[in-house]
């Protein structure tokens, strides 16, 4: 029996929020009070019976990822393992970070295929990248809910030209599998007529909340990830919502409710997630698209202008202790810090025992880097709280696929919590649209001229003494 169908073993491997670091008691002025918590409680309510109404009618569909059933992408996994060394995923925003995040979190459990995530078009670095593959051992995961967005589909295109030329028009097929929305886009239609094996991303999940669809399970399956624990960790996430005593006992509740009100009452409009731990980096910038796309809104969901946000900042501790901290201790008081801790790092490596007579350098001995680590991240709170900056810290009892679930499912959720609380949609990114239709016009789309027009209005327009 897998350890997550255990519940002694999901309660030893829950990821905990601490809240302490946000109390006044912690904090001074800057920190919350009985009444602030007090007056939060009934907003919350609110908002969890929203979430649930919203939940019950369909509409909010990236929450019921968790009980999905996966036989199909395992399947789709268990297809290609063995037959390719790499699976190079081409994709971009939320068609890319989630698998991004799950390699670098759990990469270190792989027992499949290696994965490449590439969401670049920078020529020198996609240039190398390609000529370095062996295309006869390498499956392309295309992944866009779209089916046209422009840096995936020119990848699209380029690839699938090599692949033509190597391979021929009959094999180079085995080496794609399109994820994209079940119906609708360029792509869809490409693998409807030419048979080319695809994946469907479940309807009404975009691209930021799609980490639980293919879009992040099958690349993680045919890694050799443990696909199945990192749903169970994200059901656990909403059974320890369902049993809470309390609101602020729900964590999605009181991570997504806290940020809201720091950032709506308390003038912080920053939010630095400062992971220790090398691993959840790529979870930082899965974050902040997450935090940033959905809800960085000019419009309310009354049609009020807002211009509403809180910008999320990626730190890794212990490296940007030694160049961000000084900011975030000394610099303006508008950010929250939240940490992403790792109580045990796993395989110890000791620090030796050497330079006893030397004080500064002896005392490291007998302890290992992970001890360090943990050391520095409770340093940075107190030093953080002893200057009146708020933190609060999400612990992970150790890394592995059930707590990274937790994790990723949290946040997902939390922001659609804090979307409730600011009275934005995190769904949708209406001002991304704009940068594509200008981009499209001067790529020569056809039906964006005078979008092509108008950035050729906008450059003649610069006037050369102020191009120094
Ligand atoms: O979160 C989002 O919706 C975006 O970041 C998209 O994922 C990104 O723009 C890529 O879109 P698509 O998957 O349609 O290619």
């Amino acid at each position: 029996m897998a350890n997550y169908r255990r519940r002694r073993w999901r309660e030893s491997m829950t990821v905990r929020l601490d809240l302490n670091g946000l109390l006044a008691t912690a904090v001074g002025e800057d920190g919350l009070g009985p009444g602030d918590i007090a007056a939060l409680e009934p907003e919350l309510v609110r908002v969890r019976e929203d979430i649930c109404a919203r939940r019950a009618a369909g509409r909010l569909a990236f929450a019921e990822l968790p009980r999905q059933d996966v036989q199909p992408v395992l399947e789709a996994a268990a297809a290609v393992r063995g037959r390719f060394d790499t699976l190079v995923v081409f994709g971009i925003g939320g068609s890319a970070l989630g698998a991004r995040a799950l390699d670098a979190a759990l990469g270190g459990a792989a027992t499949g295929m290696r994965l490449v995530v590439v969401d670049s078009i920078d020529p020198h670095a996609f240039g190398p990248l390609l000529d370095q593959l062996d295309l006869r051992r390498t499956l392309f995961n295309v992944i866009s809910k779209s089916g046209e967005t422009a840096e995936t589909m020119a990848h699209f295109l380029i690839v699938r030209d090599r692949l033509l030329r190597e391979l021929g028009a009959v094999d180079y097929k085995q080496h794609l599998v399109v994820t994209t929305d079940g119906e609708q886009g360029a792509m869809r239609q490409i693998v409807n007529d030419e048979g080319v094996r695809a994946l469907a991303i479940p309807a009404g999940v975009g691209g930021r909340f799609s980490v639980l669809t293919p879009v992040g399970l099958f690349p993680a399956a045919a890694a050799g990830f443990d696909v199945e624990a990192i749903l169970a960790g994200a059901a656990w996430v909403d059974e320890r919502g369902a049993a809470a005593a309390g609101t602020l006992a729900d964590p999605v509740l009181a991570l997504g409710g806290l940020l809201w009100l720091f950032a709506a009452r308390r003038h912080k409009p920053v939010v630095v997630l400062m992971a220790y731990c090398d691993h959840l980096a790529a979870v930082g910038d899965w974050f902040c698209q997450l935090w940033a796309e959905s809800l960085g809104k000019a419009i309310d969901l009354a049609g009020r202008t807002v211009e509403w946000g809180q910008t999320p900042v990626r730190a890794l501790g212990a490296a940007d202790q030694h160049s961000q901290l000084q900011l975030f201790v000394e610099g303006p008081r508008d950010k929250i810090i939240l940490f992403l801790r790792v109580e045990d790092h796993g395989d110890a490596i000791d620090i030796p025992a050497a330079y006893q007579d030397l004080e500064s350098v002896g005392y490291l001995g007998g302890h290992s880097l992970g001890e360090l680590l943990n050391a520095e991240q409770r340093a940075t709170e107190l030093a953080l709280a002893k200057q009146g900056r708020p933190s609060a810290t999400l612990a992970l009892p150790v890394l592995n696929a059930f707590t990274l679930g937790q994790v990723l499912y949290l946040f997902e959720m939390a922001t659609v919590v804090t979307g409730a609380l600011a009275g934005i949609d995190p769904f949708g990114q209406p001002g991304v649209e704009e940068g594509k239709r200008l981009a499209y016009g001067l790529m020569g789309r056809p039906g964006f001229e005078a979008k092509r027009q108008e950035v050729e209005a906008f450059l003649a327009r610069k006037d050369p003494r102020f191009v120094v």
